[in-house]
Parts: structure tokens; sequence; C-alpha cells
């Protein structure tokens, strides 16, 4: 059985391919009451099933339709600049429908060759896009391919992080302003990320490049997620039926909704080499908990090892969320307030940049100079703390001093 979870990967995969509809019916404008079809801004945490989502659920669903589909991920080349990333995949997606018409020039004898009386495109340059803007690449891509595009953007925030990536965003916003008319969409953009708080830059400011767009929660996997593990469990293990999935959606939870975290207790509960002897669900209960717990030692004994002024400026970044400013006076007065010594602006600057430069980093900061917690996974272990009055976390205090 978990042999066969393990290796059969296409066995344990949930389609979602309710969700994908619902959105690839607002990408094309068909929902009354969305706004998707201006794009579509999807947060959720960390291995959630974004990725997987998109290119085996949304994509697929879109092409079905018609659509030409561009997906890229930013994290994938950290190295690489977010605008050149996004300016290559849609060079890479131009190649098959444009080289047809670019060999059937050449082969005339032609350098160039105009495409819908409009775009001249060098044909010994296709995708490479040179001198070619953003818009432009994209307004050919749906001639060339006479089909709408979606373009899919994964970890879109990274786009923030440099200027050359802003402005791509700006681009892409322009494009979509050219393309789309009400009731015919022609360019679709989705993007995703690991952190709401940091696409919220995309959207939130005057400034940023689509403001007015509202971040949207990614759904969970759910029930059926778990129901859809329970019936394969329940077709190898006879003796094991009915699975209880009341339980096992708990582990999942307690997983934190990570379904690689899950699958991999679920394997070691069921395995023949573990000790279980009852029934398999509560040890996977208990592997969750035993995650959780080690999830957040893991967030106290980093927030500890701070230094009390990094602590304060963490602290204040998990309160304020987006509204975080790092150096005005109320910013200011709260370290002093937490801090032994009056911390000036240029002193929380250096910490703000050593809790960037640590490994790994604890602060995210935008090009813009926007910060946030690099690991969203804090705001809920800081909100839970709150709660539970355990906030903020204490050092033990040894006797031996
Ligand atoms: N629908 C699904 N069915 C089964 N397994 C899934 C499903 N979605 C995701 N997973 C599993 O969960 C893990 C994380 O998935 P994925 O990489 O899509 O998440 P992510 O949110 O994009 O992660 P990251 O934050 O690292 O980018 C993978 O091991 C994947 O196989
Ligand atoms: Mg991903």
């Amino acid at each position: 059985m978990v042999s066969c979870i393990e290796e059969n990967k296409n066995m344990v995969f949930y389609p979602r391919a309710e969700l994908a509809s619902q959105l690839a019916d607002a990408l094309l404008g068909k929902s009354v009451f969305s706004d998707a079809h201006n794009g579509l801004f999807l947060a959720a945490p960390r291995r959630t099933g974004k990725t997987t989502f998109l290119q085996a659920d949304l994509k697929p669903n879109l092409e079905h339709r018609g659509v030409v589909v561009v997906y890229l991920d930013l994290w994938a080349d950290q190295r690489r600049d977010p605008g050149d990333l996004i300016a290559e995949a849609i060079g890479r997606a131009l190649q098959p429908p444009l080289g047809l018409i670019a060999r059937t020039a050449r082969k005339a004898g032609l350098d160039k060759v105009s495409l819908a009386g409009w775009l001249n495109i060098d044909t010994s340059k296709i995708g490479k896009l040179d001198g070619a803007t953003l818009p432009d690449a994209l307004r050919a891509l749906i001639e060339a391919a006479q089909s709408p595009v979606a373009l899919i953007v994964d970890e879109a925030q990274h786009a923030l992080t440099s200027e050359a990536g802003e402005t791509a965003m700006a681009a892409l916003k322009s494009a979509r302003d050219q393309l789309n008319r009400p009731g015919d969409v022609k360019l679709m953009l989705i993007m995703s990320g690991s952190d709401r708080d940091k696409l919220l830059r995309l959207v939130n400011t005057g400034g940023a490049p689509f403001y007015g767009s509202q971040i949207q929660r990614m759904p969970e996997l759910d029930a059926g997620f778990i129901a859809h593990i329970a019936g394969l469990v329940e077709k190898q293990r006879l003796d094991l039926v009915p699975v209880d999935q009341k339980l096992l959606h708990e582990a999942f939870q307690k997983f934190g909704c990570r379904p690689q975290f899950f699958m991999d207790a679920l394997g070691r509960s069921l395995s023949p080499l573990s000790a279980i002897s009852g029934r398999f669900e509560p040890a996977v209960l208990q592997a969750g908990q035993a995650q959780q717990q080690a999830d957040e030692a893991q967030m106290e004994s980093d927030y500890l090892s701070l230094n009390p002024l990094e602590q304060a400026i963490v602290w204040r970044l998990l309160e304020q969320g987006s509204r975080f400013r790092p150096y005005d006076a109320e910013a200011l007065r709260f370290y002093h307030d937490k801090t032994p010594k009056k911390a000036n602006a240029q002193q929380a600057q250096s910490a703000l940049e050593s809790l960037r430069q640590r490994t790994p980093a604890l602060v995210w900061k935008s090009a813009r100079g926007e910060y946030a917690v690099d690991d969203a996974a804090m705001h809920r272990w800081y909100e839970r703390r709150v709660q539970a009055g355990t906030w903020p976390p204490q050092a033990l205090q040894h006797e031996l001093r």
C-alpha cells in the first residue's frame, strides 16, 4: 500500500476539477460578480498544493476551452531577473505558432513577417523578444495562436523584489487593459503566491501594478481529498474498512493541510514495519500534532535567537502585517517600549537588514521598501500565541547565571 502510494503519484493525485472550472469561468468573464477577468490573485500557504492545482487542474481546464496557457514560476531560478523570466516564457510560447509563419516567410526570402498587418517580427529573433515589449509579444501570441492567452505566474510576489520585475508587472497590467474588452477577454492573468501579505503589494496601493484587484485565498484541499485517500486505503486494505475520515481530516489540518507531510505520516502508519497494533488513524493524528509542535518550536527558537531590537521588529511586523512602517514614530516608540535601549531609525534599519540577511531570511523586502515576515506561517503561530496569552515567547531562565 505504502509503496503503491509512493510509486504512483497519479493514483494519489486528487483532481480539483470543480474549482478549476469555477475559476476558469471567472477568468473568462463568465461569472457576473467576479473581478477575475481583471486578474486572479491566489494566495495559499507553502506546500498546500498551489503549483499542482495551477498546472494539473487549471491549465488543462483552460486549454480544453481553447486558451493558450503560459505557465512560469518566478521562484524556479532565483538568480534570474523576474522580468527576464516573464519575457522568456512568453517568447517560448510564441515559438510554435510563429515558427510556422516564420519558416514560410524565410523560405520566401523575407526576414520580417507581418502579423495581422500591424506587428513586424524579426524572423531570426523569435523567442528572444528583442525590442518587442511584453504587450506586443502577448498580442502577437494571441494573434498567432488565434486564441485567448492565460499567463500563470507562480510565486508572483517575487517580481516585486526587483525594478525590472515591477516594470514587467506594470507591462502586464497595461497589456491586459489594451487587449481586453468587456465580454471579450483575450488575456487572462493568474498570479499565485504563498504569502498574502506580499501579494498584497501588487494590488493595494495607488502605485501598485494591479491596484483595485483582490487577493483571494486559494481553498485548501478539503474533505474530498481525504475521502479520495481513504478510498485508496480501503481498496487495498479490506481489514481497515471503514477508514475514519473525520480523524484523518483532523490530522491533515494538524499538518497545515500539506499533503506531502500527511501522506508521509500515513505511509509510515500503514507500513508493516510500524509498531502500530490497533487502528492507524490515531497514529497519523499524533504525527500531525508532533509536526505542529516541532514547527512552532522551530519558530520559537528562531525568535529567541534574535537580539531584543530584532525581536521587537519581528513582533511589530507580525502585529501590523501590511500596515507595517519600519521607522515611523509609532514604530520607534514600539521598539523603545520592547527593548532596554532606545533605538533610532538607523539602528532599526540595520536590524531589519540583518533579519533579511539571515539564512533562512526572517524578513522579506520589496523593491519599493515594503516589508513582511518571510514565512507567512509565523502569522498563524503569532495569532495562536496571542490568543493563548503566551506571546511573546520567553527564554527559559537558567538558574545558573
Ligand atoms: N491535488 C493533490 N493531490 C495529491 N497531492 C497533492 C495535490 N496537490 C498537491 N499535492 C502534493 O502536495 C505537495 C505540495 O504541492 P505543490 O508543490 O503543488 O504546493 P505549493 O503550494 O505550490 O508549494 P510551494 O509553496 O513549495 O510552492 C506535493 O508533494 C504534491 O504532490
Ligand atoms: Mg509552488
